[in-house]
């Protein structure tokens, strides 16, 4: 098998490089690469790329993941969210290749207190979740096999995270707020990495697999209970923290005003994923617990 994949220095970009290595022959590229084109500006070039490696399967990593940033730029965004990815899926086709992506829950408005189904309706809040629908939505438009695998609070262990901004300032602050009103998931990026992988291994032997799938680690908590995690974990790591456990207060949303508005409820319903390709998806607090030994161990 051969896979071509975009995006290959970021978050989940990353951790692909390793899972999908053994699978078959990896070309990796991102938008500095030279040789082969994976700037999603530049849509000819993608398209060349796809043609001159000729890959069994597309996996796309990249994005404009910058979500305040993207109400300023939305014309880009849309052109690395939605066209870039719909020239990749026009190639797919042509090609018959299949090809993977990596959606949000953005997608949603983040009403109600539900895990959020496949088959719910979409109405994203702002750019950066409207230019990801008009991705996946181009992508189904266009018949190729796909897997759109849509995710949330993603982190990996290999540049900044949430976790590691928590406990910068759990060593230098007194006290600490923490908006509590938005519930998700932490999920790892080698976790998405994985379940990627399985899920190519599926699809070659299953097509009818292609489709939606909601994806991201078990249970839920907020960026306040998150927070509290990972600075008691570091505490009893004995890691000195200035911080004192119940200095870490809980705000809502609006403490923080940001050009983007975010969706309070993150929960996905993994049920779908879960079933079709017999995965358990582990407990956010064991991924979130690894990263942080491996955080720590350096520091
Ligand atoms: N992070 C989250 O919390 C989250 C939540 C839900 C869904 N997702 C989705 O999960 C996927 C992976 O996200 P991630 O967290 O791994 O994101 P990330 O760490 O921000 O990585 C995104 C990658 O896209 C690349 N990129 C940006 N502009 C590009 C361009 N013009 N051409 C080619 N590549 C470009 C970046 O490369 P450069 O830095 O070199 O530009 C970077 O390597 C994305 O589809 C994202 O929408 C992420």
């Amino acid at each position: 098998m051969k896979i071509l994949l975009f995006g290959k220095n970021g978050q989940v970009g990353w951790e692909l490089r390793r899972s999908l290595a053994p699978l078959g022959e990896l070309v990796a590229v991102d938008s500095a690469s030279k040789e082969l084109c994976g700037d999603f500006t530049d849509p000819e070039g993608i398209a060349r790329t796809v043609l001159a490696v000729a890959p069994d399967v597309i996996v796309n990593a990249a994005a404009h993941t910058a979500v305040d940033k993207a109400e300023s730029e939305p014309e880009l965004a849309r052109t690395i969210n939605a066209l870039a990815p719909g020239v990749l899926a026009r190639e797919a086709k042509k090609t018959n290749a299949w090809l993977v992506h990596y959606s949000t829950d953005y997608v949603f408005d983040g009403g109600g207190e539900k895990p959020w189904l496949e088959s719910d309706a979409t109405a994203p809040l702002n750019v950066y979740g409207a230019t990801k629908l008009e991705g996946e939505q181009l992508i189904l438009q266009s018949g190729c096999r796909h897997l759109i695998f849509r995710t949330s609070w993603v982190y990996g262990a290999r540049g900044g995270n949430f976790a590691k901004t928590m406990l910068r300032l759990a060593g230098e602050r007194d006290s600490l707020s923490v908006i509590n009103d938005q519930v998700g998931a932490p999920t790892g990026a080698d976790l998405l990495a994985d379940v990627t992988a399985h899920a190519i291994r599926t699809a070659q032997l299953q097509p009818d697999v292609s489709g939606l799938y909601h994806l991201v680690a078990g249970g839920e908590t907020t960026w306040h209970g998150y927070a509290g995690f990972v600075i008691d974990f570091a505490r009893r790591a004995g890691i000195p923290l200035k911080v004192a456990q119940d200095a870490i207060k809980a705000v809502p949303t609006s403490a923080f005003p940001t050009p983007a508005k975010r969706p309070h409820n993150s929960r996905m319903d993994t049920t779908k994923l879960e079933r079709t390709f017999d995965l358990y998806l582990p407990q956010w607090q064991t991924g979130v617990e690894r990263m942080l030994s491996e955080v720590l161990e350096e520091s």
